[in-house]
């Protein structure tokens, strides 16, 4: 199941850019400098960005870390790695990383990061997946740190929501509907402190939880 997944990724990652800045413009850019905002990121600051598809958050989070800081942006599809590599090779970033793994096994030493990122991909995990992942991003958090995730909210439209549902169901697990319907008590059962809010925007969600 997951090797399909990833090679729908592979796929997917030629358009992947595209078919994001067509559906939401500039709205997206925002809502990343948003994201990293919420995490505390320092200059200086170390962070893992999970799911990094095309690399767009982990390229944000690297200009605000600089050049004493660390960005590593981990994702298991090569073909989205190949996109981000090539975005922050014309930057000429050089504190950023991109790392080929599953989420559920991250290879980085326990309290390695001061902040731990995912946007619009724990609701597509398989519940086994998103939980392995959740206590992987607490393992690899310093104490004190925060996860932070962002995903859509249930669209307002009723053919647009009837379109969310359509990909919801498709996810074939109830529980993933759940999750994406309310993802605080999946997160309070690993990290503190665990808030909600609705985004500027209205269209999207910020969620977080501290590692004590
Ligand atoms: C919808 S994209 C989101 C990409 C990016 N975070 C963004 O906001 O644009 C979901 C990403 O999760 C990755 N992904 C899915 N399951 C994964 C897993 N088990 N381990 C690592 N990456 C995974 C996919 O390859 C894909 O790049």
């Amino acid at each position: 199941m997951k090797r399909w997944r990833r090679k729908y990724y592979d796929i997917f990652s030629h358009f992947y850019d595209k078919i994001i800045s067509l559906h939401s413009g500039d709205k997206r850019a925002f809502l990343r400098e948003l994201l990293i905002k919420k995490t505390g990121l320092k200059p200086g600051g170390s962070l893992l960005d999970l799911c990094t598809g095309t690399g767009a958050v982990a390229i944000t989070a690297s200009r605000v870390a600089g050049k004493d800081g660390l960005v590593v942006g981990v994702d298991f599809s090569k073909g989205m790695l190949r996109k981000a590599c090539e975005k922050a090779q014309k930057l000429k970033t050089k504190n950023l990383y991109f790392v080929l793994s599953d989420v559920a096994r991250l290879p980085f030493a326990d309290e390695s990061f001061d902040a731990v990122t995912c946007s619009h991909a724990m609701y597509e995990l398989d519940p086994a997946t998103r939980n392995a992942a959740l206590k992987e991003a607490w393992r690899v958090l310093k104490p004190g740190g925060c996860f932070t995730m962002m995903e859509h909210c249930e669209p307002k439209h009723p053919f647009i929501r009837l379109l969310y549902y359509i990909r919801l169901a498709s996810m074939g697990s109830p529980e993933n509907r759940k999750f994406a319907r309310d993802e605080t008590p999946f997160l309070a059962r690993i990290f503190r402190n665990v808030s909600k809010e609705i985004t500027p925007t209205g269209g999207s969600k910020i969620i977080l939880g501290t590692k004590d």
